[in-house]
């Protein structure tokens, strides 16, 4: 078997491990095998690519790629290793911008290529010439919107710039003007390429990654990342395709179409339109600021939490971010624990886009040791609120807004939020009045039955800890009443 053949073989094992780990990575129960098979058909990837290329290239120039890889390992891994998990969507939106970024530097490079050495000197048949053009351009365009608007989503999920939608006159017309112009330049180039259009391009593609993502408001910024994943994916196709690479080709091609799906999951979860969101917005117009406050707020104590806690029949939690910035998912899980010693029924209610990543909740309170049975999601809690004592808001504002539902104007207008301002009493836990990722101000907070308890959130809950504990062991609300009465 010629080393050429051995190379291919090796592609098609590693396409299937590819396949083999998103099948794995779909289920909790076999997502680390689904990582290892990741990690299994990279390495036979890496390892195939370099002994192909070791046939054309010096050893020098291998060498080189030894040692860039080395310095991109070593890099990778000090950075996975400091992230804290708050941080996951904004180094994912990170490695999305190096995705676009090598799409746009293979397209330069193949142009180049057959600029200096005329066709008769690379690969490409002459005949051919201008579909190899047309690939250059579309593989600089999706490059360089996924660069841009992957590192307007990082600035905006890491809070260097507000995550409020820029909304400049006629957005949907310059999207639009952007995509007619990119398909005359495709024309124009495949008919006579040259330079100016190659600059041309990329400009005109950086600047509307960069308008698409900076149009999209905070509370559809989960969509953004995963379109963003799989525009990542297709610009890794296009490159593929100029480098005569198969793998390259199916692994952008995997990659573009999970994102595209799991984009349009998360739309249909949120209430979003999906073609709006992938278009930057298109068809939203400038929604009302919504940041102005609405009125007073009450404040309320840790120990008058913690007797209203105490008289309590049923308690729901609605975590959000500020519980994983605050780390309480263990005094939380211990106010859980002592709550149903009492006879209190507590349960948690999580929001599908509660926190920074998919699942954020779900892992925090797995850790917390927080029993499964009582964590819901949405939709199975949200008609019990009307019948609950006291709900606590534990660092969620957006996925509790009831501007959601009840204006039309506002950025988040339409997206479904748990409705705890049903509930008799709500206690919202967080450290000022400041709005929550979407910008939005949230009249919750000056709704009659809520109270805000200020503070950091694992300092408060420890608060209420201590107040229970000071009150004495036994229990004192109507759950227990009741059991005891059984009793
Ligand atoms: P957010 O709306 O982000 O609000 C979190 C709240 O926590 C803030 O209002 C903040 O108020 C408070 N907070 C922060 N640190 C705190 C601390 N140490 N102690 C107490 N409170 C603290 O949270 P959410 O309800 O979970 O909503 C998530 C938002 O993120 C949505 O808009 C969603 O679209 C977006 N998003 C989600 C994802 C995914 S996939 N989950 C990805 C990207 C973006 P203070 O500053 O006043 O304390």
């Amino acid at each position: 078997m010629t080393s050429t053949t051995a190379s291919h073989a090796a592609d098609l094992v590693a396409a299937l491990l590819f396949i083999l780990s998103l099948a794995g990575l779909s289920q909790h129960r076999t997502s680390r095998a689904g990582v290892g098979y990741g990690i299994a058909g990279m390495a036979l990837a890496l390892v195939a690519t370099i002994v192909l290329a070791a046939q054309s290239i010096t050893a020098g120039a291998v060498a080189l790629i030894i040692i860039a890889m080395a310095l991109g390992g070593a890099m990778g891994l000090w950075r996975a290793r400091q992230v804290e998990m708050t941080q996951m969507p904004e180094l994912i939106a990170v490695l999305h911008s190096f995705v676009g970024l090598a799409a746009v530097l293979v397209g330069w490079d193949s142009y180049l290529e057959v600029e200096s050495h005329g066709s008769a000197q690379t690969r490409i048949a002459a005949d051919l010439l201008g579909i190899h053009h047309a690939e250059v351009f579309i593989g600089i365009f999706i490059g360089a919107v996924t660069f841009t608007g992957s590192i307007v989503a990082f600035l905006k999920l890491s809070a260097r710039i507000a995550s409020r939608p820029l909304t400049l006159p006629g957005k949907n017309a310059l999207n639009l003007g952007a995509l007619a112009a990119f398909a005359a330049l495709t024309i124009w180039f495949t008919v006579s390429p040259a330079l100016a259009l190659m600059v041309a391009v990329t400009v005109l593609a950086l600047a509307l990654g960069w308008h698409l993502v900076a149009s999209i408001g905070g509370g559809d910024m989960p969509v953004v990342v995963s379109m963003l994943n799989s525009y990542s994916g297709w610009a890794a196709a296009a490159a593929g395709f100029l480098l005569d690479n198969n793998l390259l080709i199916v692994t952008g091609a995997l990659v573009g179409s999970s994102g595209a799906y799991l984009s349009y999951i998360m739309c249909k979860a949120m209430n979003r339109s999906f073609i709006s969101v992938i278009a930057g917005g298109f068809g939203i117009e400038a929604p009302s600021r919504g940041d102005e406050e609405q009125g007073e707020h009450r404040e309320i104590r840790a120990r008058e939490a913690a007797e209203l806690l105490a008289q309590a029949s049923s308690v729901v939690i609605t975590p959000g971010y500020g519980m994983a910035v605050a780390q309480a998912q263990h005094p939380v899980a211990e106010l859980t624990r002592r709550l149903r010693e009492r006879g209190v029924e507590v349960r948690f209610g999580v929001h599908p886009v509660a926190g920074r990543l998919p699942g954020h909740m779900n892992v925090l309170l797995a850790e917390a040791k927080v029993p499964y049975d009582i964590v819901l999601e949405m939709d199975e809690i949200n008609d019990d609120f009307a019948e609950t004592s006291v709900v606590l808001v534990i660092g969620a504002n957006d996925t509790v807004n009831p501007a959601a539902t009840d204006d039309p104007s506002s950025p988040i207008a339409g997206m479904p939020v748990l409705r705890v301002w049903e509930a008799e009493h709500v206690v919202v836990f967080k450290r000022s009045m400041a709005s929550g990722y979407a910008g939005v101000q949230n009249p919750l907070f000056f709704r009659e039955n809520s109270s805000m308890l200020f503070g950091d959130a694992k300092q408060s809950v420890d608060a209420i800890l201590q107040a229970l504990v000071d009150a004495g062991p036994h229990a004192s609300g109507p759950a227990a009443q009741q059991t005891a009465a059984a009793g």
